[in-house]
């Protein structure tokens, strides 16, 4: 069977795939279909933050599946109830909503603030180089025109502000704001980090003009910067947090979670979503938090991100191309002042799986349970790679 001419007959042609077929994973690691093992440093796009497979996570579900799968919303189920518990005990006094991806979250985070802007305030000030996804409010809310171009015109009230730049984001400000969305740090805009001063400048800001700080964690969340959520390195809390990739360690949820004190605005059937919160991906969800905690993987992503960013930047200082070095935790780019989609390829070809993104940064996602040997490897091929662009 030729899987890659089925995807070229029958599959939308909206994404650039590469490599090999895989079969299996397990940890850090990938085999293809002929056998050939992979080290994957982006497991998942970041979704797989527990690794491939991970023991604890197969067998909640094995017990799932056969308990009970799916629910709809509109009954009670104990399983989404202490995933929402959960979530708001580690994180601040909050309501839950649940839903299946990324931007599906960020809907819901945009429908939220116009409900509490009330008809007299809808605008929401993003991020340049932000990323929120490909749905119409989230592909709206994305301040790279690059994807959104094709689909103009995109959805009113959006004012994109210099990230970082806390004067930028005040001359966005109008009679009409009613929000702020920002990652903490920017993952497909080239793990970018929000400084700790502008953060809080921001934060205080809303607080004052009752503006909702919204961060969206898709990407940081879930231990990814070394603490369970990114906006925990920040001496803030938000109004409203958006979860989702490491959420579900491999199944597909994301979660709203919202401010207990502004909760009241919203009533039943203002939003709903028949697969969010299924009783298979909450339990699941509820153990990705048990795991984290079990292996203290958040001490393990510090640790470990540290010792990747200090090899990167010994990396650095041998390569001239290598302009920089960021990330927190296991969230890491280089800048590079080359393509970084060749030296991805070339990574691949070497059985290394990174990522290029914005053009000149190559990133990296590890799993939080990632050992120092497989980080010694991965960074063996890298330097492997960047000797022959030399
Ligand atoms: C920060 C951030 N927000 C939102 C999204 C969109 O998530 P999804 O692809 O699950 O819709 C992504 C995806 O990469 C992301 O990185």
């Amino acid at each position: 069977m030729d899987i890659k001419k089925l995807y070229q007959q029958y599959s939308l042609n909206t994404y650039t795939r590469v490599g090999p077929v895989f079969v299996k994973g397990k940890g850090s690691w990938l085999w293809d279909d002929k056998g050939n093992k992979y080290l994957d440093l982006l497991p998942g796009w970041g979704v797989s933050i527990l690794g491939h497979c991970h023991p604890g996570i197969v067998k909640v579900i094995n017990q799932q599946v056969k308990k009970l799968m799916h629910l709809p919303n509109n009954l009670f189920f104990k399983e989404q109830a202490l995933l929402a518990e959960e979530i708001v005990k580690k994180s601040f006094p909050a309501k839950v909503f649940f839903a299946n991806s990324g931007a599906e979250s960020i809907e819901g985070a945009i429908k939220f603030s116009r409900l509490f802007g009330r008809g007299k305030r809808y605008e929401i000030i993003t991020m340049r180089n932000s990323f929120h996804g490909r749905t119409f409010g989230a592909l709206s809310a994305t301040a790279q025109s690059k994807y959104k171009k094709p689909f103009r015109p995109i959805l009113a009230g959006f004012k994109e502000a210099k990230f970082n730049d806390f004067e930028s984001f005040k001359s966005k400000v109008t009679p009409r704001t009613v929000a702020v969305l920002l990652e903490l740090i920017q993952g497909e805009g080239g793990i970018n980090l929000a400084d700790r001063g502008y953060v809080k400048q921001l934060r205080q800001y809303c607080q004052k003009h009752s503006l909702l700080f919204i961060v969206d964690e898709v990407q940081t969340g879930m231990g990814r910067t070394g603490k369970l959520f990114a906006y925990q390195n920040y001496p803030i809390k938000p109004d409203i947090m958006v979860l989702s990739k490491g959420l579900g360690a491999g199944v597909p949820v994301s979660a709203l979670v919202v401010n207990k004190a502004i909760t009241d605005i919203i009533k039943p059937g203002m939003h709903a979503s028949t697969f969010g919160g299924s009783p298979l991906v909450t339990r699941t969800s509820l153990e990705v938090f048990k795991i984290i905690e079990r292996e203290n993987l958040l001490v393990k992503a510090k640790t470990m991100g540290d010792y990747v960013y200090r090899k990167l930047s010994v990396l650095k200082d041998k390569y001239p191309f290598i302009k920089e070095v960021r990330g927190k935790g296991l969230m890491l780019g280089l800048e590079l002042s080359l393509d970084a989609q060749p030296l991805f390829l070339d990574c691949l070809n070497k059985k290394l799986v990174i990522n290029a993104t914005h053009k000149t940064v190559l990133r990296m996602l590890p799993a939080l349970n990632v050992s120092r040997d497989e980080l010694d490897q991965g960074l063996e091929i890298l330097e492997s790679v960047f000797k022959a662009a030399l």
